[in-house]
């Protein structure tokens, strides 16, 4: 694949187009075409005319196109990873393992296509019959974020495209190769072109063109909770069908009773996957007294061991952050915990690489009171809380108006039940720091987000029922 034979990326600055930068290096990858309102307009009605044809395919005929698209992604992995690691700056092997991440959702949703049925109910009156259709919802919309450039995409497209619905993507303007990569795939698979469409340009023009427009019956996106916020009131004139996964603020608790090694790799996984930034990634570490010093002593030992650098280096695992204003934001939140009371026990600063690059960075007697207690670093910074009592841990853990994920080690049955129960999450991890994958439902409760994308339960996002009462 020649990413520079699309019509929209180019090798030479162009009038109307916006750069794309590795975040490692600061290299110009490509220059992107902007899509303006009277385009966006034009596709939305494009979109339109596909979304029918494509919903009156059998469900077998889409579930075929999309295994097709399964297939070609996979095959194609390798040069969609270093595309990835390019624009994103995550290290290769893990750029490899989100595309992975991103066909499974694509497979999933492939076979979800074949079971989307209705239902017959008994009738409240003799010689009625009610049944129950499921249908698509018609075109959707995704905006999607930088930090999992494939995989936010397919776990949105995948399953709007397996109900019948078509799908504008508007990618962040940080990572559009991947999107548009796969947009490439997909049609090659026999995927309309018009049902998965990619724009990019300027954010608020299109996001309010998405949000407004009457032809556009659902929405979803990944993201911040403040644009989360601001997309919510945009799509109220339309009263479209929303998905929003926002922010986390994810505690990570280890009780006394916990495997500490499995604790320890537990923390490690959950903190620096893709640099600290994700949704999902430990936020704020609680650990009991009894066990402090070992964890902290057992981080100390293992930081040290990420390799910094350029994704696309051998044995990197901790690629630059996307940009300037991110590492702002990591130093913010240590130079507030110092300030504090906070202990630094590793890194702490800028590495020595200069750029995005930041040292992985680890933070001991961190209190409630502090910015990392009440916002989402986003960063490779690992800061730990000391608790006495699972009451006391409980409430500071729901203390917060996120709820997306929330992790936790015991090995004492009756605590992984009470404690479970009692997070106030979307989802949780007992004695693992990695939860995502394409068979469960991902999302969030309170501010952290509306609805759930994978899982059998992301189809109906998709889906309208309607209800028909016959008379016979
Ligand atoms: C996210 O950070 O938004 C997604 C992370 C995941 O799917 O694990």
């Amino acid at each position: 694949m020649d990413l520079f034979n699309h019509p929209h990326i180019f090798k030479d600055k162009q009038k109307d187009s916006f750069e794309v930068i590795n975040p490692a290096n600061g290299e110009i990858l490509a220059y992107i075409k902007n899509t303006h309102k009277q385009d966006l307009q034009n596709l939305i009605q494009k979109a339109k005319i596909a979304q029918k044809q494509w919903a009156d395919m059998l469900a077998e005929e889409r579930c075929d196109r999309l295994y097709t698209f399964y297939s070609l992604i996979l095959q194609s992995k390798d040069f969609l990873a270093e595309i990835m690691t390019k624009e994103q700056g995550k290290p290769l092997a893990q750029a490899k393992a989100e595309i992975t991440y991103a066909a499974s959702f694509v497979k999933w949703f492939a076979a979800e296509a074949r079971k989307v049925d209705g239902d017959i109910l008994s009738p409240k009156i003799k010689g009625q019959k009610l049944l129950i259709l499921k249908q698509p919802i018609g075109v959707c919309a995704a905006i999607t974020p930088w930090n999992f450039p494939s995989s936010m995409i397919t776990r949105k497209i995948a399953p709007a495209l397996a109900s019948g619905c078509a799908i504008i993507v508007k990618p962040t303007s940080k990572t559009p190769l991947s999107a548009y990569a796969l947009a490439i795939l997909a049609k090659e698979a026999g995927i309309l072109e018009d049902c998965f469409i990619v724009v990019n340009g300027d954010s608020t023009e299109i996001s309010d063109i998405l949000c407004q427009s009457n032809d556009i019956r659902k929405l979803s996106f990944t993201g911040s909770t403040e644009v989360g916020k601001l997309l919510y009131q945009k799509c109220a004139s339309s009263i479209k069908k929303l998905s929003l996964e926002l922010g986390g603020n994810a505690p990570f608790i280890v009780f006394n009773d916990a495997n500490l090694e499995d604790a320890i790799n537990g923390i490690m996984d959950s903190k620096f996957r893709n640099s600290g930034q994700t949704c999902v990634c430990a936020n704020r570490i609680y650990i009991q007294s009894g066990i402090y010093d070992k964890i902290c002593q057992g981080l100390i030992d293992k930081i040290p061991t990420l390799k910094v650098g350029d994704g696309l280096e051998d044995g990197v695992n901790q690629g630059p952050l996307i940009d300037k204003k991110a590492l702002l934001k990591v130093k913010e939140h240590i130079n507030d915990a110092l300030q504090k009371g906070a202990k630094l026990l590793v890194g702490g600063s800028n590495h020595h690489l200069g750029g995005n690059f930041f040292q992985p960075t680890l933070l001991k007697d961190v209190t409630q009171q502090m910015k990392v207690a009440k916002e989402e670093t986003f960063g490779p910074l690992a800061p730990i809380f000391k608790f006495e009592s699972e009451e006391e841990v409980i409430f500071n853990a729901n203390d917060t108006e996120f709820g997306l994920a929330a992790y936790f080690f015991t090995q004492d049955y009756k605590r992984q039940w009470r404690v479970a129960e009692s997070l106030e999450y979307g989802m949780v991890g007992i004695n693992t720091g990695l939860i995502s994958n394409e068979i469960a439902p991902f999302g969030g409760i309170k501010q952290s987000g509306l609805g759930r994308e994978g899982s059998k339960y992301g189809i109906e996002e998709y889906l309208e029922i309607k209800y028909l009462c016959l008379n016979l």
